[in-house]
């Protein structure tokens, strides 16, 4: 499709760029770059002027409601506990701080399920997430943290992408969720993203720390890139599955060997 047709916001895959273009970026400039690229498509995914509203009968909206709340549930527990439980395997003998606060995030994560679990159950729905039915993009997101083998890499994947994409989800402007989801809910929401920034935090660390060569740097953006494309498909489906069509097409990545960060289409 040529960019002109697509209408939505392309995103620049920096996995195509070449050594020396990646090896202009000191490690905190490259860390910056995931940042942003991960937060403009959180922005453009949840900004509400990208959705109408559509009418849902109260008892089908009760259902999807409650899917949507064991969806939560479950991915605080497979990408809050099993994937930095993953880093912690993977980090070096030396590296004990960023352990800990790896174990750290585990104990918010933990938190964070039990807040979705109780509204699951206040609904009268099963809790359990052993026995959630997990939709194909769910799973793909979790596949992509999977076949990763570093703890630079799943950072780049999780902490610095998905943890990214959540940070928007409670803001007062322009936030679709504020028209799909009750006070109830969204204070509930606000609460678990008061324990973000410190997640965040532990991917920058991380994907700076690692961002040593070239080839580290690409392997960390084509793993944010496999898990953004999941999670936007993710998203925008739940999204609409509450109440609502979306009425731009969804964020893509776009091939354009080394272009700059500045050079984005909107
Ligand atoms: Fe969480
Ligand atoms: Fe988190």
């Amino acid at each position: 499709m040529k960019p002109a047709d697509h209408g939505g916001l392309r995103a620049a895959r920096f996995s195509d760029w070449d050594d020396d273009r990646l090896g202009e970026c000191d490690p905190r400039e490259f860390a910056d770059l995931l940042h942003r690229r991960a937060l403009d498509i959180a922005e453009d995914v949840y900004h509400a002027g990208n959705y109408e509203m559509a009418e849902l009968d109260p008892a089908v909206y009760r259902e999807r409601l409650t899917f949507y709340l064991r969806r939560r549930a479950w991915g605080e527990c497979y990408f809050g506990t099993l994937t930095p439980a993953r880093q912690i395997t993977l980090l070096g003998a030396d590296e004990a701080a960023m352990k800990l606060r790896l174990a750290r995030q585990i104990k918010d994560e933990v938190r964070h399920h039990d807040v979705f679990a109780y509204e699951v159950k206040r609904l009268g729905g099963e809790w359990r997430i052993a026995h959630f039915p997990a939709p194909r993009t769910l799973l793909r997101m979790y596949e992509v943290q999977l076949a990763r083998s570093s703890a630079a890499e799943l950072a780049a994947a999780n902490q610095y992408s998905g943890e990214i994409v959540l940070s928007v989800q409670d803001r007062e402007e322009d936030n679709v969720l504020r028209m799909l989801l009750d006070e109830r809910i969204m204070t509930a929401l606000e609460d678990i993203e008061a324990d973000e920034p410190a997640h965040i935090a532990i991917g920058r660390d991380l994907v700076r720390q690692y961002a040593r060569t070239p080839g580290e740097m690409r392997a960390m953006a084509a793993a944010q890139e496999l898990f953004l494309e999941a999670q936007i498909a993710q998203h925008v489906s739940e999204i609409q599955a509450l109440g609502c069509r979306r009425v731009r097409a969804a964020p893509v990545f776009e091939s354009r060997a080394n272009d700059s960060p500045d050079s984005r289409d909107r």
